[in-house]
């Protein structure tokens, strides 16, 4: 792993302008596209599908991070590794086997990533470290954008950092929610290095302006 990752949220995009803001977070030099897919039952809120990460794979080669907060995430593995997806990353708690389905999404070429909530404990992730391309800690609940950063996640994103550290794994350390030009040096220091922002980028006038910044802000020496 080397340098940092920000990974702009098209959730937080102006849907009837998706294909311009895009342009203007790949101009800001965004390294990633986030794309968040809600089920209406893992989370409270419904979004994106297989249509939407192919609409997006037609506008830049850039890779399409997908975070599934959907129960059954193996049952999209196969239609979103035809669509495009890059990096695939679902919720311990939503699968019966999670280590059977990191297996089936690395198998189909893309990146496999556990998101741990909030309230679920890091242990989810420790016997599975070595199945993991991406371990997403979550720093706020998921189902929507625009939240408030929780403050105890810079002692988690730590502890996360330490058992990477710990096992030799070159997993990325990602963080989602809340994530802001306040927020995201702490998160940086703590040890994470790929940033998912949202509302941060989107709500402003001037999206590229806010990629730029937000990568400014871990420039910052640890
Ligand atoms: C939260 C999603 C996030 C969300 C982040 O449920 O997983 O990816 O888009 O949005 P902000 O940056 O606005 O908190
Ligand atoms: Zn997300």
């Amino acid at each position: 792993m080397t340098g940092i990752r920000i990974a702009p949220s098209v959730l937080s995009a102006d849907l009837l302008r998706l294909e311009e803001q895009v342009g203007q977070v790949l101009a800001g030099g965004a390294d990633w596209l986030h794309v968040d897919v809600m089920d209406g039952r893992f989370v409270p809120n419904l979004t994106f599908g297989a249509g939407v990460i192919a609409a997006l794979r037609r506008l830049t080669d850039k890779p399409i991070d997908v975070h599934l907060m959907v129960v059954e995430p193996e049952r999209y593995i196969e239609p979103f590794a035809q669509a495009g997806a890059s990096v695939f990353t679902f919720h311990p708690e939503a699968t019966t086997h999670p280590q059977r389905q990191l297996d089936a999404v690395r198998s189909r070429g893309m990146l496999a990533g556990l998101a741990l909530n909030p309230g679920t404990p890091l242990a989810l992730a420790e016997e599975l470290v070595a199945d993991l391309d991406l371990l997403l800690i979550m720093t706020v609940n998921p189902g929507f954008g625009g939240q408030t950063y929780l403050p105890g996640s810079n002692d988690k994103i730590r502890r996360a950092r330490a058992l990477l550290s710990a096992r030799g794994s070159r997993a990325f350390l990602e963080v989602d929610g809340g994530i802001a030009p306040q927020t995201i040096g702490d998160a940086h220091a703590a040890g994470a290095d790929t940033f998912v922002a949202g509302n941060a980028v989107f709500a402003s006038p001037d999206p590229a302006r806010e990629v730029r910044e937000l990568r400014k802000r871990c420039a910052v020496p640890v």
